[in-house]
């Protein structure tokens, strides 16, 4: 094994591959997450163990009844891919402490108990099958582990509980071949790098793996920020994760919880607000005990993909990082936009399509060369005048099936723009 870097070095070492490694992600914007293991029998939060004080051999149980129908993670595949997403990321392993797949130095697993399949195997050939990137989900915190808490206050078993889970994530990096991200998860009961010897097992794990990518959950900074519930834009790279429902990231009851459910125009939104932070989204799925898909984030996220498939061009491969432009007011207004890496061309996401068709992009003080629909390649006609595009003879109802259609604006050059020109009180300029 290689000399182990101090954490300055060690950064400026990641720091260094960061681009070619994250080429993929940065234009990926979009990826799944499944919250899946013991706690979907519950059906009330994947948090429920800790929440309702079990005791652990009461919890335990869950092991025998768990029961994946066969082709569970291929189900969850299928629908990322028919979503748009680009990768996905498993709970492995819980805070429950449960893991998903054949693990030595964990016996309290999905081979040993209940279906006595290695479901992280099955979820691997179905990323593989349906080309997603892989992404693993891996709890510091465990409440199974005779150690989970005592490591926070007696050293000997603080020894025995890193190794163990350095054991658990040297497995999961070497026994399922090219894997794409390390999510980690809640750093409780030690809360600094150093308790949980975070930069040794992360450069540990980077020798297995050097084009991996590690989320911020380790305490330390690593490739990702990860804002959870709330999408935020940061200046370095950052992917929001959230649930489907505001409520759970494991399974509760569908009928119950459709109500909450987003629907696609919101999934949407979710997306272009990461997007245009230069951020990805990480939308969750909560699968039943079985692993189906809840009924609620079928049809939504099924018509994200069929959107993304007529106007991806809006989302992948965008990396604004900066909010240089753009049509948005209170709550982003009825449209906004994103623009394209060299800023010349400029994606006006409509969320509410103009009454009659009729409406003008202000700031502008360059002239566009074509206005389109950027789904049906459509021509809009339009007039330049001084720092406004009126747009001529658009539809009068949206384009999009969705309801969310995309007009497509491009330069000959990044375009001269002013937001609020008219009203420089406004703008501070
Ligand atoms: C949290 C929760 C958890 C969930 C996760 C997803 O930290 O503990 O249940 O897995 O965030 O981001």
């Amino acid at each position: 094994m290689s000399t182990v870097l101090g954490k300055a070095s060690y950064e400026a070492a990641i720091a260094a591959t960061r681009d070619e490694r994250m080429a993929w992600w940065r234009d990926a914007r979009f990826g799944m997450f499944v919250h899946y293991g013991l706690y979907a029998q519950l059906g009330r939060n994947e948090w429920a163990q800790s929440l309702e004080n079990f005791p652990v051999e009461e919890y335990a149980k869950l092991a025998e009844t768990f029961a994946p129908k066969p082709g569970a993670p291929r189900e969850w595949a299928k629908l990322a891919k028919a979503a748009g997403a680009k990768y996905m990321v498993l709970t492995t392993r819980h805070h429950e402490g449960f893991s998903l797949w054949d693990s030595k130095v964990n016996p309290f697993n999905s081979v040993n108990y209940g279906p006595h399949r290695d479901i992280v195997r099955e979820f691997v050939d179905a990323c593989r099958e349906f080309d997603l990137k892989i992404g693993f989900y891996s709890s510091l915190m465990d409440w199974h582990h005779p150690d989970g808490w005592k490591c926070a206050y007696d050293n000997e078993a603080r020894r025995r509980f890193l190794d163990y889970i350095e054991a658990l994530n040297v497995e999961l990096l070497t026994q399922y071949g090219h894997v794409d991200i390390l999510w980690y998860d809640v750093s409780a009961p030690m809360e600094s790098w150093e308790g949980w010897d975070s930069l040794v097992r992360n450069q540990h794990l980077r020798e297995i793996q050097p084009h991996l990518i590690i989320n911020d959950r380790s305490k330390l900074a690593e490739d990702f920020g990860t804002p959870e519930e709330h999408i935020t834009a940061a200046s370095r790279d950052w992917e929001a994760c959230m649930t489907f429902n505001g409520i759970s990231w494991g399974y509760v009851d569908e009928e119950q919880s459709k109500e909450y459910a987003y629907t696609a125009p919101r999934i949407l939104k979710m997306l272009y607000t990461c997007t245009r932070g230069g951020g990805n989204l990480l939308l969750n799925i909560g699968p039943k005990p079985d692993g189906t898909v809840p009924k609620d984030a079928v049809g939504p996220l099924t018509a994200v993909g069929e959107w993304l498939s007529r106007n991806g061009e809006a989302a992948y491969g965008i990396h604004a990082k900066e909010d240089k432009y753009g049509w948005h007011g209170g709550g982003n207004g009825i449209a906004s936009g994103t623009r394209s890496a060299d800023g010349k061309t400029f994606y006006l996401w409509t969320w509410i399509w103009p009454h009659g068709g009729e409406m003008s992009l202000g700031g502008f003080r360059t002239a566009p060369k074509r206005v389109s629909i950027l789904s049906t390649g459509k021509e809009i006609g339009f007039e330049h005048d001084g720092e406004r595009i009126k747009l001529r003879g658009m539809p009068e109802r949206c384009p999009d099936p969705s309801g969310v259609a995309v007009i497509k604006v491009e330069f000959d050059k990044e375009p001269e723009y002013r937001c609020f020109s008219r009203y420089p009180q406004l703008s501070g300029i």
